[in-house]
């Protein structure tokens, strides 16, 4: 059910999928001085990510615990991850911060806002805004030595992905957002596009999916411009009215 594997240098992707949800669950893992950990997953799965991080490194060194938005997948294992390392600090969005993770039995996070940079030593963590790509309080992390963007959930792809594709998988991409409802506009998400456009990136590690090299990304950018996508009235499936 989980399995590791190193998709960029020293960044490794630790995936689970039962079955039993449409989409599998990655949690990302770089290796630095300052190990960072991408989404925790949800409660439950801290046993299972963690036992895979300890492939890796020891979980009590984990400087950085990064969430890209407030959501269970994202975030419910957090307590857990801070307890097992004392070092470490979550990283949000300076919005996820003030209306998201504060007021909790946990220490303040670091709230990062438009182009603030986290050094872990041979990486450097590089936060881009994006309100409302699907929470008011996303943001996404642009990995700089390796050109990895971390898009948090842009870029789905439905089922059990392998690490890296280089298929086409922009059209069950669409379908899985018109029927589950989780992007509120089209317009938050274009506007990243013009953003990702002019970056330099080498590969996008979504959180559900597979890593996609740059070269393979432009029908699912494509995809995200021209078709509709956003909320229309139905959360997975269902009519709301
Ligand atoms: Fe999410
Ligand atoms: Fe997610």
């Amino acid at each position: 059910m989980f399995r590791i594997d190193e998709i960029q240098k020293d960044i490794f992707r630790i995936n689970y999928f039962d079955g039993k949800r449409p989409v599998g669950y990655s949690q990302f893992l770089i290796r630095d001085a300052m190990p960072a950990l991408i989404h925790t997953g949800i409660y439950p799965l801290y046993e299972g990510v963690r036992d895979e991080i300890r492939k890796v490194l020891d979980p009590a060194t984990l400087r950085y615990i990064v969430i890209p938005h407030f959501e269970a997948d994202e975030c419910g294992g957090m307590d857990r991850f801070l307890a097992e390392a004392p070092g470490s600090k979550l990283v949000c969005s300076e919005l996820c911060s003030k209306i998201n993770l504060y007021g909790w039995n946990a220490p303040a996070p670091l709230g990062m806002w438009n182009d603030d940079v986290l050094e872990l030593g041979r990486h450097r963590l590089r936060f881009l805004m994006t309100p409302h790509v699907h929470h008011w309080d996303s943001m996404m992390v642009f990995e700089e030595t390796e050109g990895v963007l971390f898009p948090a959930d842009l870029f789905i792809q439905p089922g059990d992905q392998p690490p890296t594709t280089t298929e086409d998988l922009s059209g069950a991409m669409i379908q899985l957002y018109r029927t589950i409802g989780i992007m509120p506009s089209e317009d938050a998400v274009r506007r990243v596009l013009d953003r990702l456009d002019r970056m330099p990136i080498s590969h996008v590690d979504p959180m559900h999916g597979a890593s996609i090299p740059a070269a393979a990304l432009k029908p699912y950018v494509h995809a995200l411009r021209e078709q509709p996508f956003a909320y229309t009235g139905s959360l997975f499936g269902k009519e709301v009215s």
